[in-house]
């Protein structure tokens, strides 16, 4: 691994993990898997440490947002831990006026409107506005024996949510100022853009050893729009983060018609939803990045026999390609029995095997 990191970063420590090892395409001793959304919703054990009011004021508990983020790897022995955060918190962090209120997602107060409106978007200085979350990377990987993944809204989704001012279905106000106003679109983007940047560099340099790139709402783009649009600015966070050395995931929800164009922006690893099965989507992406996912996460409200059996459809699906990180095609829904997932990794950790592994 070219490295920009120090030697005493867990990246290193790691190299060989289960985890890091399939995200680079290299046979490990099984298939790692971890959760989307695996930190907070739905364990008992967060709901006791969970307080009243917004994830914002949790998260600037450093103590407290490190166990959580700790909570699922002691239940579920998963091969990777996901820090607790949102893709918000550096637009909250910089005084954009956001809030994440709960069983709703993030709002904004102001939503974003005009060219006025970019003034509101100075740069991150990551130590001083999210140092509590670089905190909490700390503490995390003192205690933590797999590897933290950081992460970042991309432009696109984050933009969806300035714009929009809340969780949204079709995204109007989104496509119109893209469609009518090309060039603040974007300055837009671009800002958004050394917002992730700057954001993904500090987590890393704290102490994670992989990135995941969000742009959930991608897939309510034609894939023209998204190449125009979108591409050029998440490709850019990706490239210019490929220094570090760590590996990089990219992922979105309903973006099976854009696989092709996610395989080639920059990421080592490509999230997948539970539309197309893996075998599929590896022809998408031309075989050249590692797949993450797709169990559809419903199925683990249903009783075991039918999870076991789609657990099972995925491995299958996957070849033993020794590309492949199990995980949900989306986030874990909130009531999720934890003793399904518990049940999930056991399975894929006996079960699944790639080549040479
Ligand atoms: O396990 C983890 O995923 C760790 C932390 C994490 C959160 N948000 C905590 C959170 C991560 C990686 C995110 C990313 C995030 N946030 C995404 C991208 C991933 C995805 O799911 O597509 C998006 C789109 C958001 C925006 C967001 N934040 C939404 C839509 C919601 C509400 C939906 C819900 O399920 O409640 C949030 C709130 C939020 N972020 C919660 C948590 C634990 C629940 C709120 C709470 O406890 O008050």
């Amino acid at each position: 691994m070219t490295s920009s990191l120090g030697p005493d970063h867990p990246a290193h420590r790691l190299a060989d993990s289960a985890y890091l090892r399939a995200c680079r395409s290299e046979p490990a001793s099984h298939v790692p898997v971890w959760f989307q959304r695996q930190a907070g919703r739905s364990l008992p054990e967060y709901m006791a440490l969970r307080r009243e009011g917004s994830i914002l004021d949790t998260l600037r508990l450093p103590d407290v947002s490190a166990q959580i983020t700790l909570q699922p790897i002691r239940r579920y022995g998963v091969d990777a831990a996901i820090l607790y955060s949102d893709i918000v918190v550096p637009a909250e962090c910089i005084g954009f006026g956001v809030d994440v209120k709960p069983g709703v997602g993030p709002v904004i107060e102001k939503p974003f409107r005009s060219k006025a409106d970019l003034q509101r978007l100075r740069p991150l200085e990551p130590d001083v506005d999210t140092a509590h979350v670089l905190e909490t990377i700390r503490i995390v990987v003192q205690e933590l024996e797999v590897p933290l993944i950081g992460f970042a809204g991309a432009p696109f989704t984050v933009a969806s949510y300035l714009i929009e001012g809340k969780p949204s279905r079709d995204y109007a106000n989104t496509k119109a100022l893209m469609l009518e106003d090309v060039s603040l679109w974007h300055e837009l983007m671009n800002r958004l853009t050394d917002l992730a940047i700057a954001s993904l560099r500090s987590q890393v340099e704290a102490g994670a050893s992989a990135l995941q790139l969000f742009d959930s709402w991608a897939g309510t783009l034609s894939s023209a729009d998204y190449r125009e649009y979108v591409m050029p600015h998440s490709s850019r966070v990706l490239t210019e983060v490929a220094d570090l050395g760590v590996p990089r995931a990219h992922f979105g929800v309903g973006t099976g018609e854009l696989l092709d164009q996610f395989a080639t922006a920059g990421a080592d690893v490509v999230g997948v939803d539970w539309r197309i099965p893996l075998d599929e989507a590896r022809r998408r992406t031309g075989g050249a990045v590692a797949l993450q996912g797709n169990l559809d996460p419903a199925v683990c409200l249903a009783s075991w026999d039918h999870v076991a059996e789609r657990v099972r459809a995925v491995l299958a699906s996957n070849h033993s390609h020794p590309g492949h990180v199990f995980n949900l095609g989306h986030g874990v829904l909130p009531q999720t029995d934890p003793a399904i997932l518990e049940q999930v990794v056991e399975l894929v950790h006996a079960e699944g095997r790639t080549d040479g592994g």
